[in-house]
């Protein structure tokens, strides 16, 4: 009966109650923190995902100035309804070259992270320009003058080494050539198999159908990629493998 006895002078005495209760947290605080500080990398790995390539990272940075992810989120929780609507959910690695991330707190709209590819660029031309002329009721502001916006990708190998500073593994043949790779992803005629080879999956085409390249083709290359670089029919998590 000794170590009862124990037991109730440490209940009875708040001050070492409270020592004690610290000790017996901080001991299970370090055995689930300190692991951290010795990986060096705690996304999983997946296939298929690669940094964005210079056209679509542009349209990411219209998507952040224009606050897009005020209304949008992107990320898609593995719960039933979501999964239903949305597709597979989010897997850590398909944000892992986002700077900063763009997951988001609201959805005013849906969610994001796999819209590329369910509507064609026509579609978003005239959303973007007028949502209510697609979907009535709407409350998403209109974006028509992205399309008068016209760019030339002259400061996109600052940004290609801005988030090369940050992490992302942009090599330095791909800062070199990355305002090439931008102009030859909006124009079918030009020869972009190198682009294809430096981001695999790269969609090209005049995505605005007009001259010259705009704003809007950026945000509508950035919209039509994303979800799509990981191929969910041979995907299985780690976890369950
Ligand atoms: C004020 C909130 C708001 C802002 C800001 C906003 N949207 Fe939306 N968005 C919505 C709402 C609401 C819908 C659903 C109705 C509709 O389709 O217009 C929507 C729908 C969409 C859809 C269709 C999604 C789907 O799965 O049907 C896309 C794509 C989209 N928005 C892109 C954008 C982009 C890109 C921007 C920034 C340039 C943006 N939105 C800014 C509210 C917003």
């Amino acid at each position: 009966m000794g170590l009862l006895d124990k037991h109730k002078f440490i209940e009875t005495n708040a001050t070492l109650l409270l020592v004690g209760s610290l000790l017996v947290v901080s001991i299970g605080g370090i055995v689930e923190i300190a692991p951290l500080f010795y990986l060096e990398n705690t996304i999983e790995d997946v296939e298929g995902m690669r940094p964005y390539s210079p056209l679509e990272l542009t349209g990411r940075d219209v998507y952040v100035r224009e606050g897009c992810y005020v209304c949008h989120s992107q990320m898609i929780r593995p719960m039933r309804d979501e999964v239903e609507r949305y597709g597979h959910y989010s897997l850590a690695a398909e944000s892992q070259y986002d700077h900063p991330f763009q997951w988001g707190s609201k959805r005013t709209g849906p969610d994001l992270a796999r819209v590329g590819g369910r509507y064609s660029d026509e579609w978003h031309v005239d959303h973007l320009s007028d949502p209510q002329s697609v979907v009535p009721e709407s409350v998403m502001p209109k974006y028509g003058y992205l399309t008068k916006a016209k760019i030339e990708g002259e400061y996109i190998e600052d940004l290609l080494k801005t988030h090369k500073l940050v992490g992302v593994p942009y090599t330095s043949e791909m800062i070199e050539v990355a305002q090439a790779d931008f102009k030859a992803q909006a124009d079918p005629d030009s020869d972009y198999d190198g682009l294809i080879e430096r981001y695999p999956g790269a969609q090209v085409r005049n995505f605005d159908n007009e001259p010259g390249i705009s704003e809007m083709d950026a945000l509508i290359a950035y919209m039509q990629m994303l979800g799509t670089l990981v191929d969910f029919s041979t995907f299985t998590p780690d976890a369950s493998r």
